[in-house]
């Protein structure tokens, strides 16, 4: 895949890996959630790419011949652009990318909220179709001690939006975030949000701290107590047997996840479930993601 003058790190969602990652924005306007460090390094200060810059890496791939057909727009939130700024960008990708069927990004709920319905339907007539939206969780209290800085209501309008406006979402859930003591209600209020949001797509990671816990720790005024393998298929187990999904691509295969599960919802709830329940009761008969095989 072509690569442009990137502000490294640069993270994308794994269905994104053969997408045109354009970098139209630096790090993450918010960069508070406690257990998200992947902006924090300080060449990732959040800074928005100039609209010359931009079309002129649009330019350098048209002119390399190479037909793209999907874009990714990173960093974190490029959705915090103004509608203006988004319009402008989905402009110049169809005038130098015509082959470009579909453009997605990150979004956070509160990207949206000034944006209005006639304006996301605008952006998704040009192409940009599908957001990939980090609800995280559908808890207030787990939302708010690892400092979202959203809340169940919030995170529903945004979604309610993408869809009113014909545009797709792909949710993000984080198995394991509310540690032992908030596990069930984590699960069920995330499963709660979903039904009432209906998104296209949803996954679930696990979290996870790969340089320690301690400000983590400080939201939960150090209370939290990790998942082990048990406590994440049980947690699992009341998200999967509470969603009331229509027709949703639930993927729970990140490398994070130790079990992995594929499926439509609710179509393959059953079927689902009695993979988790067969992990509950009899470890070591699923197959699991061994330890150094995940990652973030
Ligand atoms: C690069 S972030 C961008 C998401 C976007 N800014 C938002 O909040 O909607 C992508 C996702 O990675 C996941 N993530 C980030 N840090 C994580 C961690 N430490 N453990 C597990 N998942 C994590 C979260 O689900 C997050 O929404
Ligand atoms: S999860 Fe999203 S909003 Fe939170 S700090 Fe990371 S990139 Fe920013």
């Amino acid at each position: 895949m072509i690569r442009l003058p990137y502000i490294e790190p640069v993270f994308r969602p794994p269905s994104e890996a053969r997408s045109l990652i354009l970098q139209v924005t630096n790090g993450c306007s918010w960069n508070n959630c406690t257990f998200c460090e992947m902006y924090t390094q300080p060449q990732k200060q959040f800074s928005l790419k100039p609209q010359e810059e931009i079309e002129q890496e649009l330019a350098s791939v048209a002119k390399s011949g190479v037909s793209i057909r999907r874009i990714f727009l990173a960093d974190g939130d490029a959705m915090t652009l103004s509608f203006r700024r988004l319009k402008l960008i989905m402009e110049a990708i169809n005038r130098y990318l015509p082959d470009v069927q579909r453009v997605s990004s990150y979004c956070l709920p509160r990207n949206l909220k000034s944006t209005t319905v006639a304006e996301l339907a605008e952006l998704e007539e040009l192409g940009l179709k599908l957001f990939y939206v980090g609800c995280e969780s559908g808890d207030n209290l787990v939302l708010d001690r690892v400092n979202k800085g959203e809340n169940f209501d919030s995170s529903l309008a945004a979604l309610i939006k993408i869809k009113a406006a014909g545009a797709k979402s792909a949710v993000m859930i984080v198995n394991g975030m509310g540690g032992k003591r908030y596990s069930q209600q984590h699960a069920v209020n995330s499963a709660r949000l979903m039904n009432e949001a209906q998104p296209e797509y949803l996954s679930t990671l696990v979290v996870s701290f790969p340089t320690g816990m301690e400000r983590y720790q400080q939201g939960f005024q150090g209370e939290f107590e990790s998942l082990d393998k048990h406590g994440l298929f049980q947690e699992m187990y009341w998200l999967l047997d509470t969603l009331e999904l229509e027709n949703t691509i639930f993927r729970s295969d990140h490398a994070s996840n130790y079990l992995v599960l594929k499926g439509t919802l609710n179509k393959d709830k059953p079927r689902l479930l009695k993979i988790v329940r067969t992990a509950l009761d009899s470890p070591g008969t699923v197959l699991l993601r061994q330890e150094w095989m995940r990652g973030l």
